[in-house]
Parts: C-alpha cells; sequence; structure tokens
C-alpha cells in the first residue's frame, strides 16, 4: 500500500504519518529529511532557506516501491494509492508552528497558505490518488486522526467539507 500524507506545515503530517507507519506496518519517509539524505533537489533557495525539489528524481526514488508511507508539503506529486490531505484552523496551524519556533512572517504565511486551501485545491484538481482522505486535525488528537485515516482506507474515500474562508 503507498500512501502520501500532504498539507500546510503544522497540520500534523510528521506526527500521524508515525503512528500510521505503527498501525499499519509500513516504513514512514519524511520527505524533508529523504530529500536533504538523496539530493533529490535541484537547488538550494537562499532567499526561503530552502532546497528546490526535483521532482523527476523524487518520483524515481518511490518508483519500485510498493509499500510506504511518503509525508511532507509535496508528498501528492508522488503516484501512490492513497492520498491524504491534512488540515487545520489557520489559528491553530498559527500556535502549533509558534511552538516550533516559526519566524512571525512564516507563522503568516503557513496561515494564509492554509486558509486557502492552497495544498487540498492541489490534490483536489490532480487526483493524484484514486483514494482521496480530506481530514480536519484541529479538534483531534493524533491518534484519533490516525484512526479517521484507517477507516478512510476501509471505506475507499473519505472527504470532510472543510472551508476555512467560510469560518
Ligand atoms: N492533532 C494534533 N493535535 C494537536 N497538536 C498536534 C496535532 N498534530 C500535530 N500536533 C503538534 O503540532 C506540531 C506540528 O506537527 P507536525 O507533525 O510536525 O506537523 P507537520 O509535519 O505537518 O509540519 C507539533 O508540535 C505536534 O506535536
Ligand atoms: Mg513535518
Amino acid at each position: 500500500m503507498k500512501i502520501t500524507i500532504t498539507g500546510t506545515p503544522g497540520t500534523g503530517k510528521t506526527t500521524v504519518a508515525k503512528i500510521l507507519a505503527e498501525k499499519l506496518s509500513l516504513p514512514v519517509y519524511n520527505l524533508t529529511e529523504l530529500i536533504k539524505k538523496e539530493k533529490l533537489y535541484t537547488d538550494f533557495d537562499e532567499k526561503r532557506d530552502a532546497f528546490i525539489v526535483d521532482i523527476e528524481k523524487l518520483t524515481n526514488y518511490f518508483k519500485d516501491k510498493s509499500n510506504f508511507i511518503a509525508e511532507g508539503l509535496i508528498a501528492h506529486y508522488i503516484p501512490s494509492d492513497i492520498v491524504v490531505i491534512l488540515r487545520a484552523k489557520p489559528e491553530i496551524i498559527m500556535s502549533r508552528l509558534e511552538e516550533r519556533g516559526y519566524s512571525r512572517e512564516k507563522l503568516k504565511e503557513n496561515a494564509e497558505s492554509e486558509k486557502i486551501a492552497f495544498c487540498a485545491n492541489e490534490v483536489f484538481e490532480l487526483r493524484p490518488a484514486p483514494v482521496i482522505i480530506h481530514v480536519d486535525t484541529s479538534a483531534r488528537k493524533p491518534e484519533e486522526v490516525a484512526d479517521v485515516i484507517i477507516e478512510g482506507i476501509k471505506k475507499g474515500g473519505l472527504i470532510e467539507e472543510i472551508d476555512w474562508l467560510e469560518d
């Protein structure tokens, strides 16, 4: 089973992926770490302090793997059986990332990108997997989020209605 977990920073991808990996006995790949370790980038963006991912190298890396969980901001570019989009209220994103020591600018940038559903919209446009799971993590513990994902896998998809612009 190939699962990708995407979403705005602070939605809980890394936390939930680890729990899910335990529950489903799958290896988990943190894309930020993997991209550095395997040099799956084209360049380094000094201004943004981030690597520019080589999508072709990234998808190639997973090409012959049939069982994995890959989690990261661009996980939905990797072909998979199941794509999970994690969501969280923008103010919750802010408070989760604040604890991580993000700058004011980064906090606002990520909250804004969650507000307009940047990542989710990409998934709903690309439809990179036959099964889509779209979950609101705002009022759930990571363990509960993992259980909702498992339920979604069993059902062959689970899409919660989420629109922060309507709040
Ligand atoms: N469902 C949740 N409820 C409350 N806090 C959470 C939840 N999921 C993650 N967190 C916390 O939010 C922060 C960001 O989580 P993390 O898994 O690193 O997110 P991501 O990988 O999407 O950036 C961490 O401090 C984590 O402990
Ligand atoms: Mg993470």
